[in-house]
């Protein structure tokens, strides 16, 4: 998709795990970045006209024989670069100096100090400034035309440049939060070194979108699974603000959904913003081809092969499609690439939907692959999407399915809705909603002895439970308030008919999982 024509910074990926955020850094001071490989010939960079380019950290050593290397054209093209890490040992090393194996790792806060002051990088920021280190090599000499403007006790060469050619590098990692004015540095980098324009914005990225999906799609039509999620709701809320009608939206109800869920999406997408909707009841299917089916895996396989046929069979009903839309975000993208330049971009899409077929008949169409979640979530409010939904909490493909834990059976599922639903309320009573990654419930396959008026009871047993995390790869349990632990847990008991005893999960990811299928 075109970005119009703002100006942009792009970022080599060395194999950094820190390259999204380098991107992210760029666009929070209004100027669009994109990731690349750092095999981009130099002929494909003078085409993109970047502005600026920023070489990202990376885990290789510059000593070892095939580590990565940029083509040598790119310092040729007259462009700002500024290194990361790796990223200025491979510039120093490329353009003649020298870089040395300290032997140890240094890694952790530094302070640096600055040497001299005239540096256009570092003008904004303060002697002794914290930055954050990791790094097992150093350059031991800057390349001719280099000077260095600030060291630490442990590595003198922590920041050093060439203000003719507009060369740059840092031996720290200035993209990450502990790196207390690395904003400052890569601000002064874009906006001062690069001459960025800051016109980027999520307004300026709606109306360019809505052009490019017009041009795209000229008058064929659209199809787009929705989910009630985030990414494949503002994916269609966009698609629709820019060729309306043309967009035929299929939702397949799983029977797995929570409570109300599917009477919500029906409501915003069809009536509120007036869609073109094909419901799909499809819950039948997916529970008998369930039954008596207790094995984690064997239960996602199933609900994912159904759900496919499903989405086939109403994606038929649909007429003449041409395009096949998706909510596929820009970590999904990355994460699927190698930073030899390896697998394309579709590759990792392909699970959206839970597995295309190798012959898909329609292009796709992936409007949101060039934004992270908190940029899809800020889209979503200015297309007019509700809180509710921009905000809500993540929640698995395979749904309920996954959290009744043993067979999944209509009776227990309708039970697991109303534990599901009393505990998100009360956590949205207590306003803890927002500063919760993820709460939820499942039903385990236990029954417990308990007491009810003066009547024996053997029920089922559900366990709650409620995670902080940044990114779901690692997650904390949430000290939950015990009085709404005690709230929750009496309303269960109390008003929902199968169960009898509730438990809170204290476990963390790892060892545990988020999910308990
Ligand atoms: P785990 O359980 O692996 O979950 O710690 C990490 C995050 O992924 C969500 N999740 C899924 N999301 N399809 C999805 O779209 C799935 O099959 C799936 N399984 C887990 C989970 O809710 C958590 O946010």
């Amino acid at each position: 998709m075109a970005i119009g024509n703002h100006d942009k910074v792009i970022v080599l990926d060395f194999g950094a795990q820190y390259s999204q955020l380098i991107a992210r850094r760029v666009r929070e001071c209004g100027v669009y970045s994109q990731i690349y490989p750092y095999t981009i010939p130099a002929e494909e960079v003078r085409r993109i006209q970047p502005k600026g380019i920023i070489f990202s950290g990376g885990p290789s050593s510059v000593r070892t024989p095939g580590s990565p290397r940029p083509d040598a054209g790119i310092f040729s093209l007259g462009i700002p670069i500024l290194g990361i890490c790796y990223g200025l040992q491979v510039m120093s090393e490329m353009l003649g100096g020298h870089v040395t194996s300290s032997g140890r790792k240094e890694y952790g806060l530094q302070n640096i100090d600055i040497t001299d002051r005239s540096s256009e990088l570092l003008h904004a920021v303060s002697d002794k400034s914290q930055v954050w280190m990791s790094h097992g090599d150093s350059v031991e000499r800057i390349p001719d035309g280099f000077r260095i403007t600030a060291t630490t006790p442990t590595c003198p060469v922590t920041v050093a440049e060439d203000r003719e050619r507009r060369f740059y590098g840092v031996q720290f990692h200035p993209e990450v939060v502990h790196s207390a004015e690395g904003e400052k540095m890569i601000r002064s980098f874009v906006l001062d070194i690069c001459g960025a324009c800051a016109d980027w914005s999520m307004g300026s990225f709606i109306g360019d979108a809505v052009e490019s999906i017009r041009r795209t799609v000229g008058s064929k039509r659209v199809l787009c699974g929705l989910s009630g999620g985030v990414d494949s709701s503002v994916a269609a809320a966009l698609i629709h603000r820019a060729i309306g009608d043309q967009l035929v939206c299929v939702f397949v109800n799983n029977g797995m959904l929570r409570k109300n869920e599917a009477e919500s999406v029906l409501d915003l997408f069809g009536r509120h913003f007036n869609m073109n909707l094909q419901y799909a009841d499809a819950s039948d299917d997916f529970l008998s081809a369930l039954k008596g089916v207790t094995e984690p895996e064997a239960k996602r396989k199933i609900i994912g092969k159904v759900f496919v046929d499903t989405f086939y069979r109403e994606a038929r009903k649909c007429g003449d499609v041409s395009f096949l839309a998706q909510g596929t975000l820009y970590p999904d993208v990355i994460e699927s690439r190698s930073p030899s330049g390896g697998p394309s971009s579709t590759i990792k899409s392909h699970h959206n939907v839970g597995g295309l077929p190798e012959d898909l008949k329609w292009q796709l169409l992936e409007p949101l692959k060039e934004l992270f979640k908190d940029e899809v979530r800020e889209l979503g409010k200015e297309l007019g999407l509700p809180d509710e939904l921009v905000y809500r909490h993540p929640f698995p493909g395979p749904g309920l399915g996954v959290r009744c834990i043993g067979e999944v059976t209509k009776e227990r599922l309708d039970t697991l809705r109303e534990v599901d639903a009393i505990f998100i309320e009360e956590i949205r009573k207590a306003g803890l909603y927002g500063s919760i990654w993820q709460a939820f419930a499942d039903l385990l396959p236990v029954r417990s002895v308990g007491v009810q008026g003066d009547e024996r009871t053997y029920r089922e047993v559900c366990t709650l439970r409620a995670v902080t995390s940044e990114d779901a790869m690692t997650a904390d349990w949430f000290r939950m308030p015990y009085d709404v632990l005690q709230r929750a847990s009496s309303r269960i008991c109390n008003e929902v008919q199968g169960v009898n005893r509730v438990l809170y999960d204290i476990s963390s990811k790892p060892p545990a999982t988020i999910e308990w299928e």
